[in-house]
């Protein structure tokens, strides 16, 4: 199932950040990462929310379960609707964030998603083995991690598009495949080295694109998130 492309809201200030979005429609799904959460505070979260914008905090918390159970009550309070945690923090942590969640999150309102990170994309095979001493291959322990995280009850991971339909194989259509690494068919490549286009992402099984600079330093955001919409519904 696709949802609404995610736009990355890289920006060094709130400023830009906004200024952004005041080109751009209502109604869309950002993430808010840590550059801008960090250095505004959780406020940041409720000015985009009140914006009419749905905000994944891409925070990857990574701690013993009781402090990633107390920091996700938080996060549910803070407003966020779709949050992320480390698989590699293990079942205990991951159970004890989604109670975090549930506890935090304000009567009447969803839960926030919460979803995990695998390996991260920037992490090598070798690197994997020699540094983390994780045998096997990359994809392996992508998997495994995406299936620890479905056994502890989250809603999905984040993962590139070549991962995507081996984790849907795993866990199933409905788990969340939230996949960054987008670019437009004759977009710049950036600094991504592995990219997929939404129409790939589609086909692949992912359920959510993340956008971000193919949209943001568009010479026309609102055109290039159209197009992108376009090319991952029909993908
Ligand atoms: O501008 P671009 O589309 O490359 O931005 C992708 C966004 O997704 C950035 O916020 C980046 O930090 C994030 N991301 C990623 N690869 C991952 C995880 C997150 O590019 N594996």
């Amino acid at each position: 199932m696709k949802r609404t492309p995610i736009i990355a809201l890289d920006f060094p200030s709130p400023d830009d950040a906004f200024g952004f979005l005041d080109r751009m429609p209502s109604g869309l799904w950002v993430k808010v990462g840590m550059e801008l959460y960090l250095q505004n505070g959780p406020d940041i979260v409720g000015r985009v929310k009140d914006r009419g914008h749905e905000v994944f905090l891409d925070l990857k918390l990574h701690d013993i379960p009781n402090t990633v159970g107390r920091a996700m009550e938080g996060l549910a309070r803070v407003g966020a609707d779709m949050v992320n945690v480390h698989a590699a923090g293990g079942s205990d942590m991951m159970e004890r964030a989604l109670e975090g969640l549930e506890a935090g999150t304000p009567a009447g309102r969803n839960r926030p998603a919460l979803i995990a990170v695998t390996q991260l994309t920037s992490t090598g095979e070798e690197q994997m083995n020699l540094e983390q001493g994780i045998p096997g291959s990359l994809m392996d322990s992508v998997v495994r991690y995406a299936r620890l995280a479905d056994d502890s009850g989250l809603d999905g991971v984040v993962c590139s598009v070549h991962e995507a339909s081996a984790i849907r194989d795993a866990c199933g259509e409905d788990f969340l495949k939230v996949t960054p690494g987008i670019r437009l068919p004759d977009g710049d490549m950036h600094d991504q080295k592995r990219i997929a286009t939404p129409a790939d992402a589609a086909r692949a099984g992912s359920t959510h694109i993340v956008v971000g600079r193919a949209i943001t330093q568009a010479a026309d955001p609102n055109a290039a998130y159209e197009t992108v919409k376009r090319q991952w519904k029909e993908g």
